[in-house]
Parts: structure tokens; sequence; C-alpha cells
């Protein structure tokens, strides 16, 4: 509860339901007026993309401030972005994008930059190939392989054994690293391990509910509990040393947090909402609401308000995200998070008004300002607005929605729909009762209070 202390309800009310994005209004509670400022923050993200390396934003340091994990978070939240809005200008891009950096060996491991990276940089990969799967965007030629094979290498290669600690109190961990001479071979990274449990639950539903993947996740899950790298109140750590996983590194960041929750949410939705992963959802929804928006909007809490190194600029698209997946997946949340990502995106279209545009994102959006603009600021924007946008069915006789948080639906059979952009779950499913009225500082501390009292 101790996110509640630190609530101020005057705060809250402050934080109107509408927001200002340069010339353009926008109302949370308006699918269209939604999709316009995406609209505008999604062109305004690509513009930063040259396409000098196909996939990559400009980088690495010092050749530009991206590092390769954030060229495949870029096609993720534009994957989103089609998806959720039907709008597929920049379907070349990402096709060329996703194809162009999976590798000679078809596992997001390209010999530029696979030297210096880690299990979770290439999971990074691998879901984004996999939402182009699950949306039924455009599958690569025939003679190549399809996007959820190429998930599925990486899924595989993590499995080994190669990738893992071999001995010890730490035996079976996913190591941060891939590379033996790389510092972070010997942590077994927490955000490795749940983007992994992501990967398995959503390659499981891509693949007829297979039971090996789908356990693989639980399994890590587990894992994750029995190390206290998940603790009892579900709050999400880094890691430990690989030696024996003793001494828990306690910093607590949103990205960790989002995909272990989305993990978490489509392995209730893949199970019909069996009780062990329900707990998982309850507690990872509630503990993050309540530890990652304690004002009721986004707040990357390792960093704000000091300033946040470029990487942790992104994470804000995954926590959004994830919490998108959530309110579709396990929608007995929805009533208490909605209103939460309104609120939210409505204080991020707030700081768009940097940049020689006047409308470029800022990464703090809790009151005052980093004063940086960029790809993740935009990004992170994009995907809070995404967040809040209710599905709509954009391909006529598409019904056989290709989402993994549906539990149906396949690779195979999704590409009939990569015309127009295919359906994903409602955001507001039944639920959206409650969540379609303005959000009021009332309605959010009401919904906060039953976020943790319920969920937890
Ligand atoms: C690897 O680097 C070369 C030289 O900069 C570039 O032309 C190529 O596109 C890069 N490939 C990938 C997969 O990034
Ligand atoms: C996936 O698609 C293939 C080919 O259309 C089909 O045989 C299979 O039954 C489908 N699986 C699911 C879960 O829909
Ligand atoms: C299930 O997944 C495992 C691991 O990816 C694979 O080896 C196996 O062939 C799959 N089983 C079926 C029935 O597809
Ligand atoms: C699984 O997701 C679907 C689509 O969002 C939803 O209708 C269904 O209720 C979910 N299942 C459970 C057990 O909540």
């Amino acid at each position: 509860m101790t996110g509640l202390s630190s609530l101020s309800l005057a705060r809250l009310l402050l934080v109107a339901p509408a927001a200002v994005l340069a010339a353009v209004t926008v109302d949370v509670n308006d699918a269209a007026s939604i999709k316009k400022a995406a609209a505008v923050v999604a062109g305004d993200l690509m513009s930063l993309y040259t396409g000098e390396t196909p996939g990559l934003l400009p980088g690495p340091p010092p050749d530009g401030a991206y590092y390769p994990w954030t060229g495949g978070a870029l096609w993720t939240a534009m994957l989103d972005y089609r998806s959720r809005t039907g709008d597929t200008q920049y379907d070349a891009k990402i096709s060329e994008g996703l194809a162009w950096q999976r590798g000679q060996n078809n596992d997001y491991l390209p010999a530029n930059w696979s030297a210096s990276a880690g299990n979770d940089d290439q999971s990074i990969w691998a879901m984004a190939a996999l939402l182009a799967a699950e949306t039924g965007f455009i599958e690569p030629p025939a003679d190549s392989l399809q996007w959820v094979t190429l998930a599925q290498n990486v899924f595989t290669e993590q499995s080994s054994t190669s990738r893992r600690v071999e001995t010890g109190n730490c035996a079976g961990g996913l190591r941060w690293q891939i590379g033996l001479a790389n510092n972070g071979y010997n942590y077994v990274e927490t955000l490795a391990s749940a983007a992994y449990a992501d990967l398995g639950v959503r390659l499981s539903v891509q693949d007829d509910n297979n039971q090996t993947q789908i356990k693989a996740a639980l399994d890590t899950f587990k894992f994750l509990q029995t190390k206290k790298f998940i603790d009892s109140d579900f709050n999400v750590f880094s890691g430990a040393q690989a030696q024996d996983c003793s001494q828990v590194n306690k910093v607590q960041v949103s990205l960790t947090a989002a995909l272990a929750l989305e993990a978490a949410a489509l392995g209730y939705n893949a199970t019909g909402g069996a009780a062990e992963w329900k707990d998982l959802v309850s507690g990872l929804a509630g503990r993050t609401l309540e530890l990652f928006f304690p004002s009721g909007v986004a707040t990357e809490i390792a960093c704000e308000p000091s300033r946040c190194t470029t990487d942790m600029t992104f994470y804000k698209a995954y926590l959004h995200r994830a919490f998108a997946t959530t309110i579709a997946a396990a929608p007995y949340t929805a009533g208490h998070v909605l209103p939460v990502l309104k609120l939210s995106a409505a204080a991020a279209v707030k700081t768009c008004t940097g940049g020689a545009n006047k409308r470029m994102c800022d990464s703090v959006w809790s009151g005052g300002s980093s004063g940086m603009t960029g790809a993740g600021q935009q990004m992170s924007v994009l995907s809070a607005l995404l967040s809040i946008l209710p599905a709509e069915h954009e391909t006529a006789g598409d019904n056989n929605n290709p989402t993994s948080s549906t539990g149906g639906g396949n690779a195979t059979n999704s590409q009939g729909a990569s015309a127009a952009g295919s359906a994903k779950p409602s955001t507001t499913p039944g639920s959206s009762a409650g969540a379609s009225t303005a959000v009021s500082g009332a309605v959010l501390l009401g919904s906060l209070l039953l976020a943790v009292g319920i969920l937890n």
C-alpha cells in the first residue's frame, strides 16, 4: 500500500482528460481523436528513423544515440500502431527492418552486433517478429522463414543449456549476456527471463497450445519467485550474479515488470484462467500499477526526476502496451487499469511541445521536464495512446483474430488478414462502463484503491 500514501488527490484532479498536442487536441475518451494524435506522434517517431542501416535507429553510441535493441522496440510499437489504427503507410519499412536484422542464422543475432548482444536484446527482436505474426502482418517472401519461425528459433536457442547457468544454486538461470567474454555473462537477468517467458506463452498459442513452451514459461516464473527475483509482493527486481544468485540486485525498471506482466496475462488467457497464472496477473498488475504509476501517470522510478539514460526512455512503451495486453487477455483487470492508462496517456501527450516542430515529446510525464526529445520519448507516448485505443476490426471478414492473447489463430492462417492491419484484442472488453466516462481524479483514486485491494 506504500504507493497510495504518496498519492495526491489534488494532483490527480489537475490532470484533465483532454490534452493539447501542438495543433491537435487529444480526447482520451474518443478513439478518432486518439488515432489522429497517434498518427502525428508515429510520424514524428519515424522521422528519426533514417534507415541508413535498415531496421536500426541511428547508433550505436558514439555514432548515434541508439543501441540495436531499440530497433526491435521500434517495429513492435509500429506494428501495434498499424494493427490498432489500420494505417499501413509504414509497412515497407517495418518489413524491411524486421527482415534485415534477422541475421544469417535467422535468430536476430546479426554479425554486426551479435558480439555485444544479450539474451534480452535478442528477445526484444523476437517479440517484434512474433507480433508481426500475431497481427497478420505480411509475411516475408516464400523463400524466407516466417516471422513465427524466427521467434521460435530465438526461443529454442534460449532454452538450451549453453545460454544458462550450469551449476550451483542458480543453475538453469538465463544469463544476461550471450558472449562468454562480455561483462554480464555472469549475471542472471530477470528481464531476459521475463522476455523468454513472454515468448514461450505466445509461441505456445501460435503452436496449437503446445504445452512444452507454456510449461517453460511457467517454470521460468517459478524460478524467478524461488530466487526472489520476484518477491512475494510482486516487486520485479533486476537479477543477481550467476555464482549463486544470493544477492538480488533490487533495482526495479518498468520494462522488466512489463514483460513479466504481459507474459502472465497471456498465460492466464491461454490456460483459460488457470489459478497459478491468475495469481501472477493479479499480483504483478497491482504492484506494477502502484509502483510505476505513483500519481496515476507512468514514471520510470529508477531514474526520474533525474535524467534517464536513452535506453530507459523507451521503457514506458512496453509498460503501457503490457497493460493494454493485460486488459484484453485478463478482462477482469480492465476496470481498474484502463482509467489509469487514460490519465497517463493524457499527461504524456501534454509533454509533446518540444523540438523544432514544437510537438516532440518528453520522457517525464508527471510534472517537470527532462528537456530531452528523441525516439524513446516518441515511442512511449505513441504506445501510451495506443494502449487506450479500443480495438477495431479493420479488416472486413477477419473473424479469426490472430492475436495471441485471444488464444486463437496462428501464423499460417493469419496471413489473409495482412492487407489492412488486422484486429487486436479489445482494450475495453466488457468493462468499458466505468472507463468510458471522463477520467476524474475521484474515479481514478477509487480505481487505484480497488486495484491494490482487489488485484493484490
Ligand atoms: C552491418 O553493417 C554494414 C556496414 O555498416 C551495413 O551495410 C549492414 O546493413 C549492417 N547489417 C545489419 C544486419 O545491421
Ligand atoms: C493453423 O493453420 C494451419 C494451416 O491453415 C491449420 O492446419 C491449423 O489447424 C491452424 N491452427 C490453429 C490453432 O488455428
Ligand atoms: C512443441 O514445442 C516443442 C519445443 O519448441 C517442440 O520440440 C515440439 O515439437 C512441439 N510439439 C508439437 C506437438 O508441435
Ligand atoms: C481471453 O481473451 C479474450 C479476448 O480478449 C477474452 O474474451 C477472454 O475473456 C479471455 N479469457 C479469460 C479467461 O479471461
